[in-house]
């Protein structure tokens, strides 16, 4: 079926998931089946994103989230790292204009202070550029880790008490959730990770709690519009319970 097809279809079956996050998973095999370097992977990882930015645009979704490097990534060989930087800048480089003309408005959440203070202007570049887009929401989930967002909202929290504008049992479900980097957005509808792992990998541990979970064998690099499509239509086939029980 063609895109637009697939587009048309999703638009009239049902509601369209309005927070979409994304582990974008399995460059590097990508890569190593072509016998090439894993930057390799990456680089055309950067052309799955642009065309994906573009799709959930189209098809109404009104925050994408993209986990597009982790804390544990941190990890990884320093020139896989470098080369994961320079391809955030690139990013920023190529897609700016597109992204504004588009209406996408950029955030970051993360731990942007571990990043080369060089990609971190060229990120907060970014998000100035592009503030005030009202099409769709981008997050990018730069040098994120999910318990490390949770453990910081904790902190906030009993520093608050601490100073004496706070009290214990104020504290609840929304006041935490205004605490983490995703204080102003719904939270996710739809979870798609791609290359067949059955991983959250410290990724958005509390906002994920009811999200419908898609897991494609597809590897990132050739994840399509279409194959964004396919994961709303499936979220549309499922009935969401949220724990209760439906009236049949
Ligand atoms: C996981 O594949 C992917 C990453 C760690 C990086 C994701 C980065 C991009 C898609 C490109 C740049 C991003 C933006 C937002 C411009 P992996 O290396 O873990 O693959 P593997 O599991 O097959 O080894």
């Amino acid at each position: 079926m063609s895109s637009s097809d697939l587009l048309q279809q999703i638009r009239t079956g049902g509601e369209i998931p309005r927070h979409v996050a994304i582990i974008m998973d399995g460059n590097g095999r990508w890569a190593k089946q072509r016998s090439r370097p894993r930057t390799f992977g990456h680089r055309a990882g950067m052309r799955a994103v642009r065309e994906v930015v573009e799709a959930a645009a189209d098809a109404g979704v009104e925050v994408l989230t993209l986990y597009a490097f982790s804390q544990e990534n941190w990890g990884r060989p320093p020139a896989e790292v470098s080369a994961l930087m320079a391809l955030l800048e690139l990013y920023v480089r190529r897609e700016r204009e597109d992204l504004r003309g588009k209406g996408v408005e950029v955030h970051m959440i993360g731990e942007v202070g571990r990043l080369a203070p060089r990609t971190r202007r060229a990120m907060e570049s970014l998000v100035d550029h592009t503030a005030g887009g009202q099409r769709l929401r981008l997050n990018l989930a730069i040098s994120y880790g999910s318990r490390t967002e949770i453990v910081n909202a904790a902190r906030r929290l009993a520093e608050r008490v601490l100073d004496g504008t706070l009290v214990p049992g104020e504290i609840d479900e929304e006041l935490f959730g205004q605490q983490l980097y995703t204080a102003s957005d719904p939270d996710p509808d739809l979870l798609i990770r791609t290359s067949g792992e059955m991983r959250i990998s410290n990724f958005m541990l509390w906002q994920l709690a009811y999200s419908e979970i898609h897991v494609t064998p597809v590897l990132w690099p050739d994840f399509t519009r279409e194959h964004l499509f396919g994961a709303i239509r499936d979220f549309q086939r499922r009935e969401r319970r949220f724990g209760r029980v439906l009236a049949s």
